[in-house]
């Protein structure tokens, strides 16, 4: 199968070379049984590669499951990917196959690699090179044949040298490796992904697709994206929900571009709060009654989206637990919709004191929490283990938060 027919059939949008070397890879790989440690940022889009190879591989009827090695609590990793013996520790009432004995003549796909603790290395290193393993509390070894492909989006070099990960087990999964390059290094995609999610979402909402004009072009050619294609798609999300007007100027681009966020808003406040002229004060009014109504509609919005991706994780994945991010980083951000308008009702101050609080409130929880997160994970060295305990969450919620908020760790 040729590369432009990849990029058909798993839904692949892009012309940078970087990429197509990615797929071109891929495509070479895949009748083998080697193993691939494909590598990249969060949100560059890792997670089709797997598929790619599976389906183009001659175990492409044969199982095919994807596991977040990060998204599983240390305890209980060895047992979901090896399986347990009845009675093998508290709690273990039956006996269980784990993902390397059910997934027997398929591939796995294990995506964040890293995140693996080191005793469960040692048994997928086993796995690898002689196609054993054992299940927790048997000392029974038994056979299975699985194509392993990894992903991670950390300097797997560096977990090396802080002692994190084996040495060995990268050299055996590193067999064929396959980068693939931030967003900001393939500029050219950038606007035809845009192109795509806009006429997703026009779809989704029933509404016509959003367009960008020069100024606004320019911005997204430009931004970093630390959150890559994930972060594009869920800008694109945001913008087509709440923006009216179709056509996407400078000016309004800079609301949702998160290093240019307009950050006036407590100063406004306080303005109004010490008396200062009526026009001010309904102008704010008018602002927190558009976030308002902005913030419930997006309240709706990700109840729903939340239940939809609960189904389709459930359906395309037993294992991939909670894999993909919400579509909403960080919606109140964004809600910020200034228009023309015209103020009918007198203003009720306590009103607007209530409304104000929850607006307030709500910008800087999220964004402390982006900060602690990014503190602590600085503190501890990137250890999500002690990071998360510091933070006083579960790694799984620190896990997903990282993923949401597209911070690089
Ligand atoms: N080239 C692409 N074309 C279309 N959608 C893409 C592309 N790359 C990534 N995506 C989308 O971006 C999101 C993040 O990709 P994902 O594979 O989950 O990233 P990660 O590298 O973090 O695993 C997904 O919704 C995915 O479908
Ligand atoms: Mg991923």
């Amino acid at each position: 199968m040729d590369i432009l027919s990849i990029k058909q059939r798993f839904g692949i949008i892009g012309n940078s070379a970087g990429l197509d070397r990615a797929i071109d890879i891929a495509r070479q790989v895949a009748p083998t049984d080697i193993t691939v440690l494909i590598t990249g940022e969060s949100g560059v889009g890792k997670e089709v590669f797997p598929q790619i190879i599976h389906q183009l591989s001659s175990r492409k009827h044969g199982p095919y499951i994807a596991v977040n090695c990060g998204a599983i609590p240390e305890g209980t990793i060895d047992s979901e990917l090896f399986g347990h013996e009845k009675g093998s520790f508290t709690g273990a009432h039956e006996a269980r196959k784990g993902y390397f004995e059910v997934v027997n003549g398929g591939t796995i796909f294990l995506d964040e690699v890293a995140e693996l603790p080191l005793s469960t290395q040692v048994r997928l290193l086993r796995v690898l090179e002689a196609g054993e393993f054992m299940r927790v509390g048997s000392s029974k070894v038994q056979k299975t044949d699985v194509r392993v492909v990894a992903a991670t989006n950390v300097d797997i070099q560096a977990a090396i040298n802080e002692g994190k990960f084996r040495q060995d087990l990268y050299y055996r999964l590193n067999t064929v490796p396959v980068s693939i390059p931030p967003l900001r290094e393939r500029k050219e995609d950038i606007l035809l992904l845009f192109r795509k999610f806009a006429v997703d979402f026009a779809e989704k909402y029933r509404m016509p697709p959003l367009e960008l004009d020069d100024e606004s072009k320019h911005m997204l050619l430009n931004f970093r994206w630390p959150g890559n294609i994930r972060q594009l798609r869920n800008l694109t999300e945001q913008i087509s929900i709440i923006e009216h007007v179709r056509t996407i100027s400078g000016a309004v681009m800079q609301k949702y571009i998160p290093e240019t966020i307009n950050r006036e808003l407590p100063i406004l406040y306080t303005g109004a709060k010490s008396g200062g002229e009526f026009s001010e004060r309904e102008l704010l009014y008018k602002v927190l009654f558009d976030m308002r109504r902005d913030i419930n509609e997006l309240k709706k919005l990700v109840g729903e989206t939340v239940v939809h991706d609960n189904i389709s994780a459930h359906l395309h994945s037993m294992a991939n637990s909670g894999a993909e991010s919400h579509p909403f980083t960080a919606p109140d951000r964004n809600i910020h919709t200034p228009q023309p308008f015209v103020v009918q009702n007198p203003i009720d101050e306590e009103e607007l004191f209530s409304h104000s609080e929850v607006v307030d409130e709500s910008l800087s929880i999220q964004e402390k929490e982006m900060d602690l997160i990014r503190r602590a994970l600085d503190k501890h060295s990137g250890r999500r283990r002690n990071a998360a305990k510091e933070l006083g969450i579960s790694e799984r919620t620190l896990y997903r938060k990282i993923k949401e908020y597209g911070i690089n760790a």
